[in-house]
């Protein structure tokens, strides 16, 4: 196996270690044609010159030299990143199997004896060569794929943040649209009720001014008083009366719907999404469900069934995402009319709350994606399929757990297991 003779430029450099000048001279013609050869006198400078351009491809190591021996060199070589790589082949007039042993124990890949056959040499060089170009090849394509897969891994979590962000953005759009409606409602009833209640105040105040008039006189006539008995008919008094403290009492209420759905937000998202508190379950579940009535009211009616919990310490403010993302999912099941139910009860160290539905079920062949990112049996623009992923994240996190039952037609349950002292990571 003759090596190709090869132009300068694209031949492989290959050092020559030894200190007897003759044994470099042969090696140096021999190889010559077909290398680019470097030549060292000693350990030291032999270690100098792979630190240089060109690196060798491969060294050929003498043993026996006084200063530091062949050993000496190849274990400063393996012990340098730079020349980790290069492939040493010891070529020693030592004949011995030991020898030869601890040659190959301290990383050279080959062992020749002086003297040697020039094909054999060249052989084994071209041999070893090749070993470290395909070496060498495997390392590049290593490292272009590590770079490839770090480059989509980077790719995919700007995506998956960018999916999160865009269903964040959704979901607050659709919650927003919610309140919107919810806050709408009372003032417009409200704000109708200021109008008839002006109205009501002219009519007051053209009887009242009727009155005053009729005063002024000096003496009032049966005429003047069956008149001012007339516009008191005419303008229905007695009806303003009980309708004007009906108004107030309606319009009172609308206001203070309005500042219970503004109380229930800020119960809802009140304390920093990252922090640890004592919180009681019930208040979350009673918020997020004002929060969200307007989607189930509809279509649903919900009965709550409510057992006697500890407070738990977590982070509510991410927990009450998780009743949202439940409840808003057994709103979605149902598709015409039916019920959801919302239990809690306690063992000794953990609490559960359980949502249930009277929807339309879960397929068994779909129980075991329910929680993948992405996964979504609605159609595009009504699910992301982020919901339960990120639920379970939550829940992961304070060391819980949700367990899923369903029944395909007749409706599922989820429960979350919440640990009541959860060992915070
Ligand atoms: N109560 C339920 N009844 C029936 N199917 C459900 C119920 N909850 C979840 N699923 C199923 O699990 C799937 C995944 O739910 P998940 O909440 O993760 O996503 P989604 O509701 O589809 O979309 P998103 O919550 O992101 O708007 C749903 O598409 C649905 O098929
Ligand atoms: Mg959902």
């Amino acid at each position: 196996m003759e090596p190709v003779k090869q132009d300068a430029e694209h031949k492989a450099t290959i050092l020559l270690v030894d200190d007897e000048s003759i044994n470099l001279s042969i090696f140096g013609q021999l190889l010559t044609p077909y290398y680019q050869v470097l030549v060292a006198t000693n350990g030291q400078r032999a270690l100098q010159l792979v630190c240089l351009t060109p690196k060798p491809d491969l060294i050929l190591l003498d043993v026996m030299m006084p200063g530091m021996d062949g050993y000496e060199v190849i274990a400063h070589l393996k012990a340098n990143p730079v020349s980790r790589d290069i492939p040493v082949i010891f070529v020693t007039a030592l004949n011995s199997d030991l020898e030869e042993e601890r040659g190959l124990v301290l990383g050279a890949v080959d062992y020749i004896y002086k003297p040697c056959h020039l094909s054999i040499l060249l052989a084994r060089i071209q041999t070893q060569l090749e070993l470290k170009s395909a070496r060498d090849r495997l390392k590049d394509q290593n490292t272009f794929l590590e770079t490839e897969v770090e480059r989509r891994d980077k790719d995919n979590r700007a995506v998956h943040a960018q999916l999160l962000q865009s269903e964040k953005l959704a979901a607050i759009g659709q919650l927003a649209a919610g309140i919107a409606h919810e806050i709408n409602n009372p003032i417009g009833f409200v704000s109708s009720n200021l109008n008839t209640l002006s109205c009501y105040l002219t009519d007051l105040f053209c009887v009242v001014d009727a009155y005053e008039s009729t005063l002024s006189d000096t003496e009032i006539s049966k005429e003047a008083l069956q008149k001012l008995q007339e516009l008191k008919k005419q303008k229905q008094l007695d009806y303003l009366r009980s309708d004007i403290s009906e108004l107030i009492a309606e319009s009172r209420e609308g206001l203070l719907r309005v500042r219970d759905i503004v109380q229930d937000l800020k119960n809802f998202a009140h304390s920093d999404a990252n922090s640890w508190e004592l919180a009681d379950l019930h208040k979350g579940l009673d918020s997020t469900l004002n929060i969200i009535a307007n989607e189930l009211k509809y279509h649903c009616a919900v009965h709550k069934r409510y057992g006697d919990i500890p407070q738990i310490y977590c982070l509510s403010s991410q927990l009450n995402q998780v009743f949202m993302n439940l409840l808003v999912n057994a709103g979605q099941a149902i598709e015409t009319q039916g019920e959801i139910t919302i239990g809690t009860g306690c063992t000794d160290q953990e609490v559960w709350v359980e949502i249930s539905d009277t929807g339309k079920g879960i397929a068994p062949e779909n129980l075991s994606h329910l929680f993948e990112p992405f996964f979504t049996t609605k159609p595009v623009g009504k699910g992301t399929g982020l919901g339960l992923s990120i639920s379970q994240n939550i829940v992961g996190k304070h060391g819980g757990r949700i367990e899923v039952t369903s029944n395909l037609g007749h409706g599922s349950q989820f429960r979350v297991w919440l640990p009541i002292h959860p060992t915070q990571s």
